[in-house]
């Protein structure tokens, strides 16, 4: 079993387990004896299976137990042991209590779980036993009226404990560590971009503006959206290597405001887009120059960062190629896929679009998706080449055939073939949605499997970003408790906390920086850092295998474990979050600082 099958098998016997102790009190209690003997041996048998899955899923790591080894399982076992050791002494049916008592505390292993999850606090820990506390104390209260002192006693401490614990566990925490301010401080908003191409470039102008508008689907399908231009995507920009980019956003009526965040582009920081970072947002009737130099070839894409969740998914968001000097021959499309009010689109081809390319063209794909969570792109009818991941070339990419390339929210994959004289065509999550490169049935591709890119392609000889980091970090992703924005929230977490409140990553220049990205709990999580491509050292503690992989968006699936590298070259305060944007406004966001740059 995987940490993901591991997490959900846990998941289950911890249920399991709890409704069984309860039930088998329940039924003691109302002297239902053969009743209470079934639900006492899956109760046995389902704790048992929860030991079992917690020693598995520790081999994966200290982070998918630590709440369950030093709270969930020593709660529930101590109770078990009471139950136990009652029933012996004076029979079953003077164990009431005791057994509620261990079904409570089944419940509070799971609560725990869900609200608070890694890293178990000493005051939170405190807080579930105090309330399993308080629940065991009404239980004796209610069963036993002559021990009503006793009862009363117990109960009063368990509360007074929990509410002590509570206090501790909700005092504002001491300012964040930051760094010892430098002599002299750099702002942000000084970072500006280079203001010259470079030789042989030219400046490339554009004109944003940022509007409301209704679009139309080409299946007639009519969507209110937010526009660059009253278009969506916005304006595809291109560039050259070493040309200069000028982009003049300005706001018609986008109420909360809009930036433009350049997608897998180290900017310097003041360009990077970041609204309450690195520049206030552009209200309506403003605007906001960038700049910046095409240095990096390749597939990139374009946001707000302004309510970036809403904002996006209402279409504000465009695309961004930069050719080489000497440029790429064949067919060049741009394959932007996005959903428009439950509606999966190619730029606005809510269904199949007929692109029709001779038999021996060259074609290169460059897909893009734009939205929160995953999509599985096919390509039936040809074997192709991943080519290039979130811009960056790979290296000795092999031919493959009748795989399916699952692509993370806010990533990029470019392929290349060339086309064969039968049917070809790309499709998204394997329905009608897609490119038909030429006419002709298309297979069911749903069985496909996954290619896997961090096997993928041809080691090179190694990489400085694999050597001893100078800073190292961990990221655990989970959903909890926690204040957001100051509001008390179920929120998506990072290391127990959410944005404002996750620690920075502060770093100096230079620093080789190392990260790992741990998601402990059910949902996806596509992890992106702004101005930094970061080199994935290992997946799962397996080291990537193919070509070296850089990405700017990587996908953390439940379970999985992924370690990156990078350089901090690009000095700036930088977003590190969830690239699901609904999440980073649930709080899973935070910032990498460089030493002395201030907001
Ligand atoms: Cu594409 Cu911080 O985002
Ligand atoms: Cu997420």
């Amino acid at each position: 079993m995987n940490a993901q099958q591991l997490i959900a098998v846990d998941l289950l016997a911890a249920a399991v387990s709890a409704a069984a102790w309860l039930g088998t009190a329940i039924a003691v209690a109302s002297g239902r004896g053969r009743i209470a003997l079934a639900a006492l041996i899956a109760a046995g048998v389902a704790t048992l299976a929860r030991v079992g899955t917690v020693v598995a899923l520790a081999d994966q790591g200290w982070w998918f137990v630590q709440d369950k080894v030093t709270l969930a399982l020593p709660l529930l076992g101590l109770a078990a042991a009471a139950a136990g050791v009652t029933a012996m002494a004076r029979g079953l049916s003077r164990a009431v209590v005791p057994l509620f008592m261990t079904g409570y505390a089944g419940i509070c292993g799971l609560l725990f779980l869900f609200l608070f999850g890694y890293p178990a606090s000493p005051a939170q820990a405190m807080a579930s036993v105090a309330l399993v506390g308080v629940a065991t104390a009404v239980t004796w209260w209610l069963r036993h009226p002559a021990a009503k002192r006793a009862a009363t006693v117990a109960g009063a401490v368990s509360l007074a404990a929990g509410l002590g614990a509570a206090t501790l566990g909700f005092l504002p925490a001491g300012p964040s560590a930051t760094a010892t301010p430098p002599h002299h401080t750099v702002s942000v908003a000084d970072l500006r971009g280079p203001t010259e191409p470079a030789p042989g470039g030219t400046v490339k102008r554009y004109a944003l503006s940022a509007r409301q508008a209704e679009i139309t689907l080409a299946s007639g399908r009519k969507v209110a959206a937010w526009t660059f231009d009253g278009q969506v995507p916005g304006p595809a920009l291109t560039a050259t290597e070493g040309d200069l980019v000028e982009v003049r956003l300005t706001n018609v009526d986008i109420p909360d405001g809009v930036t433009l965040h350049w997608h897998g582009y180290d900017v310097r920081n003041g360009e990077d887009g970041a609204p309450g970072v690195t520049q206030d947002a552009v209200r309506p009737g403003e605007e906001f120059v960038y700049r910046f130099r095409a240095d990096q070839v390749g597939t990139y894409w374009y946001h707000t960062h302004q309510v970036s969740d809403r904002g996006v998914r209402l279409g504000l968001y465009g695309t961004l190629i930069v050719q080489p000097r000497s440029p790429l021959s064949g067919t060049d499309l741009t394959v932007p896929v996005h959903t428009f009010g439950g509606a999966l689109a190619i730029g606005t081809h809510d269904g199949m679009a007929d692109n029709p390319q001779p038999p021996g063209a060259s074609v290169r794909l460059r897909l893009i998706n734009t939205d929160n969570t995953p999509h599985r792109f096919t390509l039936s009818g040809t074997s192709f080449r991943v080519v290039a991941a979130d811009g960056n070339d790979l290296n000795g990419p092999g031919e493959v055939r009748e795989v399916a390339l699952r692509i993370a929210a806010g990533a990029r994959y470019d392929l290349a073939f060339t086309m064969p004289s039968g049917p070809v065509a790309l499709r998204i999550d394997d329905r009608a949605v897609g490119l038909a490169l030429s006419p002709g049935p298309h297979p069911d591709t749903s069985a496909w499997p996954e290619l896997d890119l961090t096997s993928y392609g041809t080691p090179t000889g190694g990489s400085d970003l694999q050597a001893r980091p100078d800073k190292d970090f961990t990221l655990v992703l989970d959903r909890g408790l926690a204040l957001v924005d100051g509001k008390p929230a179920y929120a998506q977490t990072v290391n127990g906390k959410a944005h404002p409140n996750i620690p920075d990553q502060v770093v100096a220049e230079g620093d080789l920086v190392a990260f790992t990205v741990v998601n402990r709990g059910l949902e996806t999580h596509p992890w992106h850092l702004h101005g930094h491509r970061v080199l994935v050292l290992a997946k799962n503690g397996r080291l990537v295998t193919g070509s070296p992989l850089l990405l700017d968006t990587f996908d953390v699936r439940p379970g999985e474990v992924w370690r990156v590298a990078f350089r901090a070259s690009n000095p700036g305060v930088w977003m590190n979050h969830c690239h699901n944007l609904a999440h980073a406004d649930q709080g899973m966001a935070l910032h990498l600082v460089y030493q002395g740059i201030a907001r």
